[in-house]
């Protein structure tokens, strides 16, 4: 198939509900061979700040809509959505890299979202509040808090947009988004879809852009953009956080983790195992809720290594879409060096690799799996964010919790165990947002997605998602005599 001729392979930017073309592009590569995708539209500082005034003139008249009617184009987006799971899926593989079949996963997962939300619209339910005097009535209404800036990475280019953008828009805000530079052409796939299920102009904006700095310098000094919405670095959410605090603007930050994933010695080992390959090697390790720390119960370590190596052995590296592999490629040359450095400075303070180890041609690293790691090296403290499993090993329930905790992220973290009372104390003891109890795999749009400590704060997806899209405004009424 030659996707250059699909209605959804788009190149321009999508404001105000035009394409717009600009003199200097940007290329965008396949991670697989580096091979050439797309030119795409390179905006500039002034692009946004059109975009900007042209959503703020869009939310004067959407957040009028009825729930109703904004809840029935949210759900012919979510139908586009579904009915072209297999070109966005490609698209995706193409510039991000992941298997095909991870890709439609993704889609899927991605539209669910809007599915939901295009329901919560019509539940954006106030309050009645017995009055606090004998004339007094008190009521509450919620109500969208205007212009929302979202910013979205590359190891997700369709669902974390459509995390974002389907509450914002569900609530009656409109939208100027910049995706990753490294994956802009699945946001331009969804606004084409989103034209053709008949969002009014401006309401859902996309800039794309090389550089994302001046994008975000306007979307954060802007004082048309009421809300902040950001997916990736801790590091950079910090700057966005900063940038938005001079206007004290509403943030919502999902951003890096370091996800124990402790295996007790009463657990289902085999389970544990399957769960541990799902939460470390999706997306070739690149999310930001994969596996980084395997903690294993002494007795029980050399039994789940076995095993585990077993898995490691039979996973497929290649292109995405080819359907036998399970491992795409690393997104660039600097994530690959990453690891490498990761498993160096491991290795020199005494981790053991059993399997992998090296990087292979192109962006390719070898699924692997070291062990003896322990918290005096720097896989321990980063994201690895890579396939790489590090195991560390522990004695009681009081030391890993310890261990887990001991770090500033708190996004996700899974463990597996039968012992009920100590399932509900590990549970409650776990510094996270999420926790897998017996389960790899957490992700699921009827649920709030978000972490705490510097992992970020708000929630995405679940009746909680639509909450950082409205503020909360109460009437006090007097005079009822
Ligand atoms: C992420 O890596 O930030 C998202 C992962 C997910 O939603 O499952």
């Amino acid at each position: 198939m030659d996707i250059t001729s699909n209605k959804l392979y788009k190149t321009k930017a999508f404001i105000d509900g035009a394409w717009v073309n600009k003199v200097s592009t940007f290329s965008v590569t396949n991670p697989f061979d580096n091979s050439l995708i797309a030119n795409v539209a390179d905006c500039d500082r002034q692009d946004c700040k059109h975009a900007i005034d042209k959503a703020f003139e869009a939310f004067q008249k959407w957040s009028k809509f009825t729930a109703g009617k904004r809840s029935k184009i949210l759900k012919k987006w979510y139908q586009l959505q579904l009915e072209n799971v297999d070109t966005l899926a490609r698209l995706l593989t193409l510039e991000q890299g992941k298997p095909l079949a991870e890709a439609v996963g993704e889609v899927r997962y991605g539209a669910s979202f809007v599915e939901w939300f295009a329901e919560e619209a019509k539940r954006i339910y106030g309050d009645v509040i017995p009055g606090h005097m004998k004339d007094k009535r008190i009521t509450v209404i919620k109500q969208p808090v205007g212009v929302v800036g979202a910013i979205t990475p590359w190891n997700f280019p369709s669902a974390m947009i459509t995390r974002k953008v389907a509450p914002a828009l569900a609530a009656g805000c409109t939208v100027v988004l910049k995706p990753s530079e490294l994956t802009p052409l699945s946001a331009l796939a969804l606004a084409q879809l989103a034209e053709e299920a008949g969002f009014p102009p401006g309401v859902f904006n996309i800039i794309t852009a090389k550089n994302p700095k001046p994008i975000g310098e306007e979307l954060t000094t802007n004082k048309k953009v009421k809300k902040i919405s950001f997916t990736g670095s801790t590091a950079i959410g910090k700057l966005l956080l900063e940038k938005s605090a001079a206007q004290v603007k509403k943030v919502s930050l999902e951003l890096g983790g370091n996800a124990p994933f402790i295996v007790f010695e009463d657990a289902d080992i085999d389970a544990a195992v399957e769960g541990c390959m799902i939460s470390k090697f999706r997306n070739a390790g690149q999310t930001c809720i994969c596996t980084n720390r395997i903690f294993l119960q002494e007795s029980i370590h050399e039994e789940f290594v076995d095993k585990l190596s077993k898995k490691i052995e039979q996973l497929q590296v290649g292109n995405g879409l080819d359907t036998a592999t399970h491992v795409g490629p690393m997104i660039n040359e600097s994530a690959v060096v990453k690891d490498e450095n990761l498993l160096l400075d491991a290795t020199s303070k005494g981790a053991e690799i059993r399997i992998g180890g090296t990087r292979l041609d192109g962006l390719f690293f070898s699924p692997t799996l070291v062990c003896k790691v322990n918290p005096s090296m720097d896989i321990s403290k980063q994201e690895i964010f890579g396939p790489i499993a590090a195991v560390y090993t522990f004695k009681t329930e009081e030391e890993v919790i310890t261990l887990a905790n001991d770090t500033d992220y708190g996004l996700a973290s899974y463990f597996y165990g039968r012992d009920y009372a100590r399932i509900w104390r590990v549970a409650e003891a776990l510094e996270y947002g999420m926790v897998g109890i017996n389960s790899g795999m957490i992700s699921t749009n009827v649920a709030p997605f978000g972490g705490v400590k510097q992992s970020g704060f708000g929630r995405e997806g679940s009746k909680y998602g639509i909450e950082d899209y409205l503020n909360v405004k109460y009437m006090c009424w007097g005079g009822v005599v």
